[in-house]
């Protein structure tokens, strides 16, 4: 298996794009299902997980294709068309590989009134259930039966009335759920405590963009009056604001400086403001945003939240950043309850890193040396390339299935601003 070799100590400099966002794609491809005509998404990152989404997508009969992007591109274009639906089955070999796969449960629903996905199952960061998703919709009107690892949604009569739900807890994948089956329901319906993440947003100006009425965007009270029937649309999807505050936190551990194209600044608050409080210079400017640390960084105490707070997805990357600060930062993971898998392996770094329950506490150290190192999760294994770009001596990052899955062209990124880092066979 290949691996990643990064040659810590170089200071990072210069100016990389930032890619479509991963987890807007995902909640995107599966729009295509809402309608019998062509779905054109540009701006789709070149990922494992698309590839694996499209693979999932084309089991259902849809037909897609790739725009001529030249190798060399950062993202691609794609155009779906699911004119006929052959298959409402989400087997458990594709959903086993990728959680997102439950994603097509509400727009199957609502355009072939009965959809059948296999349950998920746990995952490396915490237990992950999806009682919210099929709460939701049973909310709208859909019988939920499961039997033998599958969930299976039946509409009555072969459309959903729609109605009201509140969420107990704020939940991303639900609300994404339960947005697109509302969207083709026959009355309306009302969420309450929905997500507000940027991503959710992004679903709902493409359904929108495909003939949706829905209130509320942006807000987590989400008002949606089902229509007939939606059509085709071409949508470009929104920037990786993950992806774009992993390299903020890459190129202020090296103390250098970076210009993330592409990357909007009102998207990322919170990330932003963690980067400030530690000491990082961040501003915006046309067309992206400008990163440098050229001071001592700060320790810094936050805790992960819904959006607007301060995202899950970035807690890693900013633990490895603070690994270098003066003192002590004190992290706390509310999302998840197992999200610290990095902490061993940045240890075996160098890190001084204490965890108790969802908390962590994160002493400063004044260097960091390379290690052989592997993580479980895409963050995590993200976070172990930062403090490589940091450490004394060579870092080898194993298992990059992970990496592969939610960073584009990591390395080639990376060097772009000077990093050094290659991938190389073998494990
Ligand atoms: C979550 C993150 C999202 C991140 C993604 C991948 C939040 C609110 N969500 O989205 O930012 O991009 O992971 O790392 O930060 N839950 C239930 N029942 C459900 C669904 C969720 O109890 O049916 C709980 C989860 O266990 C979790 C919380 O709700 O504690 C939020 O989960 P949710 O937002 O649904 O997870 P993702 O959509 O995967």
């Amino acid at each position: 298996m290949d691996k990643i070799i990064i040659h810590g100590g170089k200071r990072l400099s210069g100016s990389l794009p930032i890619s479509g966002a991963k987890n807007a794609a995902l909640t995107l491809l599966p729009c295509a299902l809402l309608t019998d005509e062509p779905l054109t998404l540009r701006n789709l990152p070149r990922l494992a997980d698309i590839d694996g989404f499209q693979h999932l997508l084309n089991q259902f009969g849809v037909s897609t294709s790739i725009a001529g992007s030249r190798p060399e591109d950062f993202g691609r274009v794609m155009t779906l068309a699911a004119t006929r639906i052959t298959s409402t089955v989400a087997p458990y070999e594709l959903v086993r590989k990728m959680r997102a796969s439950i994603l097509v449960l509400g727009p199957m629903l609502a355009r072939m009134g009965e959809a059948t996905v296999s349950l998920p199952g746990g995952c490396a960061i915490g237990n992950r259930p999806i009682d919210l998703h099929l709460k939701a919709l049973e909310a709208f009107g859909a019988r939920i039966e499961l039997a033998s690892g599958y969930v299976r949604a039946i509409a009555p009569d072969g459309g959903l009335p729609g109605g009201r739900y509140s969420f107990p807890v704020v939940s991303v994948g639900a609300t994404e759920n339960a947005l697109m089956a509302a969207v083709l329901a026959s009355g309306k319906s009302t969420l309450h405590n929905a997500a507000r993440e940027p991503e959710i947003v992004d679903l709902c100006n493409l359904l929108v963009a495909m003939g949706a009425e829905i209130q509320g965007i942006g807000t987590s009270d989400l008002i949606i009056h089902g229509v007939p029937r939606l059509h085709g649309a071409t949508y470009r999807v929104m920037s990786d604001r993950i992806e774009a505050g992993s390299y903020a936190c890459a190129a202020a551990i090296t103390g250098g400086d970076v210009f993330l194209k592409d990357a909007v600044i009102e998207e990322m608050e919170a990330t932003v403001q963690a980067l400030r409080d530690a000491g990082v210079h961040v501003e915006p400017r046309a067309g992206g945003i400008y990163v440098a640390a050229d001071g001592p960084l700060r320790a810094v105490t936050l805790s992960t939240a819904p959006y607007p707070g301060f995202a899950t997805d970035m807690q890693a990357q900013l633990m490895a950043l603070l690994c270098r600060a003066e003192g002590a930062s004190v992290l706390t993971e509310t999302i998840f309850e197992n999200r610290y898998m990095h902490v061993p392996e940045l240890n075996r770094m160098g890190a001084h890193i204490e965890t108790k329950g969802r908390t962590a506490i994160v002493h400063g150290v004044p260097r960091l040396t390379g290690a052989d190192v592997m993580a479980t999760d895409l963050r995590a294994s993200m976070s172990l390339v930062i403090a490589g770009l940091a450490a004394e001596g060579e870092t080898s990052v194993h298992r990059l299935y992970h990496l592969d899955r939610g960073y584009e062209r990591l390395e080639e990124k990376l060097a772009l601003i000077g990093a050094d880092i290659e991938r190389v066979g073998g494990d």
